[in-house]
This record gives C-alpha cells, sequence and structure tokens, in this order.
C-alpha cells in the first residue's frame, strides 16, 4: 500500500482535540490540508469554539462529539455517532492522560481511567473502524498517538509507559494485519511536548518548551501529520527521539530503566 491518504474534503476524527497535540493536528488537518474534522474530548466549550475557529479560517466543515472514552458506552457513542451522518476517512486516536509519582502511590481509580482512555478506547475505536473501512471499501488510515515512553520502562510515569508500550506493539501488529485490506495505521511516538499534559502531571518544570527535545504542539503536529498522510507503521519525531528509540533497541532495558528514573525521580 503506497498511495497517500488524501484528506481534503474528507471526514478525520481526531480524539483528545481539545488541547495540545490533538487540538493542533485538527487545525493542521483543516488550514493544510483542507480537511472536514471531527474532533473528541469531554470538554465541549474548547470543541465547540475550536470548530467554529476551522469553519470560519478556513472554510472547512467541522463538528464535535462530546465524550468521556474512560467510559464504555461513551466510545460506542462515539463510533455511531461518527459514521451515522458522514463517511469517514481517517481517524487519528490521540486522547490519553498520565500521572507522575511513585507507583504505589497512583490511585486506583486514576489507574483504571487511564487504562480504559490510553488503551481499551484506542482498541475498541480502531477495530470498530478498521472493520468499517473494509466492510465500505475506503481506503483510509488510522494513527495511535503513542509516546517514546513506550519503548522504555520509565520509572515514576510505570502505569502510563506500559500503555504506551502496548499501544506501540498493538498498533504495529494491527498494521501488519491490514496492510493488505487497504487501510493503513500508523504508530506515532513522540518524546515531550509542551502541552497540558506536563501541566497537568506536574512535569512542566523538568520538561520546557525549548529545552532540548521539547517539541511545541504545533511543530511536533506537522511530524505527526506527515507521518499519517504517508502511511508510515512506525513514526518517531526528532533527532533526540530518535536516537533514544534505537538506543531503547540496542542497550539492555534495564539500564535504559535505570537511566530513566534518574531524570523522572520525584526527590531530584
Ligand atoms: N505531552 C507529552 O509530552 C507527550 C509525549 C508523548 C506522547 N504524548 C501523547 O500525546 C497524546 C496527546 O497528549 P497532549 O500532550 O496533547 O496532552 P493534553 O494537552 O493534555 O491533551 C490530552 C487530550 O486528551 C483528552 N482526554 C483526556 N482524557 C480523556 C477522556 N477520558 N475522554 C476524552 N478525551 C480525553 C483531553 O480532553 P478533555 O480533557 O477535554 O477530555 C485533551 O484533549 C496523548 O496520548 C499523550 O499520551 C504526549
Amino acid at each position: 500500500m503506497n498511495r497517500m491518504m488524501e484528506l481534503r474534503a474528507r471526514w478525520t476524527l481526531v480524539t483528545g482535540a481539545s488541547s495540545g497535540l490533538g487540538q493542533e493536528m485538527a487545525r493542521s488537518i483543516a488550514r493544510d490540508q483542507g480537511g472536514n474534522v471531527l474532533v473528541v474530548a469531554r470538554r465541549r466549550d474548547r470543541l465547540e469554539s475550536l470548530c467554529e475557529e476551522l469553519r470560519s479560517r478556513y472554510g472547512v466543515q467541522a463538528a464535535c462529539i462530546v465524550a468521556d472514552l474512560s467510559r464504555p458506552e461513551d466510545v460506542e457513542r462515539v463510533f455511531t455517532e461518527a459514521t451515522r451522518e458522514r463517511e469517514v476517512h481517517g481517524v487519528i486516536l490521540n486522547a490519553g492522560v498520565t500521572y507522575w509519582g511513585e507507583a504505589l502511590k497512583l490511585d486506583w481509580s486514576a489507574f483504571q481511567a487511564m487504562l480504559d482512555t490510553n488503551v481499551t478506547s484506542m482498541v475498541r475505536l480502531s477495530t470498530l473502524f478498521a472493520r468499517h473501512f473494509v466492510e465500505h471499501g475506503t481506503r483510509g488510515g488510522l494513527m495511535l498517538i503513542s509516546s517514546v515512553a513506550g519503548f522504555i520502562p520509565v520509572p515514576y510515569q510505570a502505569a502510563y509507559s506500559g500503555t504506551k508500550a502496548f499501544i506501540t506493539s498493538y498498533g504495529q501488529a494491527l498494521a501488519q494485519e491490514m496492510r493488505h485490506k487497504g487501510v493503513s495505521v500508523t504508530v506515532f511516538a513522540p518524546g515531550g511536548i509542551s502541552t497540558e499534559l506536563l501541566e497537568k502531571a506536574g512535569l512542566s518544570d523538568r520538561f520546557k518548551a525549548g529545552d532540548l527535545g521539547v517539541m511545541s504542539a504545533q511543530e511536533c503536529a506537522a511530524h505527526a501529520l506527515r507521518a499519517f498522510i504517508h502511511r508510515k507503521e512506525l513514526s518517531v519525531p526528532g533527532l533526540l527521539n530518535q536516537t533514544l528509540t534505537l538506543a531503547a533497541r540496542l542497550l539492555p532495558r534495564g539500564f535504559m530503566a535505570q537511566r530513566t528514573a534518574a531524570m523522572y525521580r520525584p526527590e531530584r
């Protein structure tokens, strides 16, 4: 499968588009590709103002679905509503949450919400949409947003890095199953991005915009869209992140985890 994705005048669904990387990917699809966007997140006000901005500035169609992707019923509703009135051509599963701290202090309900959002909703939506594309003969594409943390065991983000390891492995395997069915699956694995995610986790002092290896959401979105449109199966943006993932493949995982612990230890 080597034909590029054409997003112009077609619908792409983007989850987690109320801030950060998702919001910038939605903007880029509208501004740079002339594509229509269907944005998903919990914060209605943010989604509605984004849709208004994209319609008025770029003349595309934009709509939103307010949903909590940690809830199975909302995940099913996203698929039903997305496919009821329109032909979706691209699906970018980006919504995610993290935490920073000792694994023993991670609240159990927070862990379950993270697992449901970062893993379960991505598996459910990717299979629903992939099956839909195959049944309708849509040569569409899916992109799953993982992380460099999916290649390296990250102490003090132990469960989060586990969710991303799952998504990288799952996405790359799914890509092989789908490649002969005309549907591409891209795993996009960025490193640090200056977004609300780092602020909410309390990590924004350690990883700041402008620091080596920390990208702006806009720069990262440009990399992500390029990978999606070119139907790459795995994409890691930036030289530093690529070097880190190469090191993670070549060096013992225990050594990588030990080095990473020094960067993330709370009482550094
Ligand atoms: N920032 C980084 O350093 C970094 C690095 C590597 C990978 N990533 C990954 O990149 C993706 C985007 O993260 P970001 O940095 O852009 O973070 P962000 O600015 O915090 O955005 C996260 C998005 O996910 C949505 N979301 C969270 N929980 C949700 C839920 N239960 N249901 C529906 N939507 C939900 C949020 O919207 P609402 O709150 O409105 O629901 C928001 O739009 C994530 O998968 C993250 O793991 C981030």
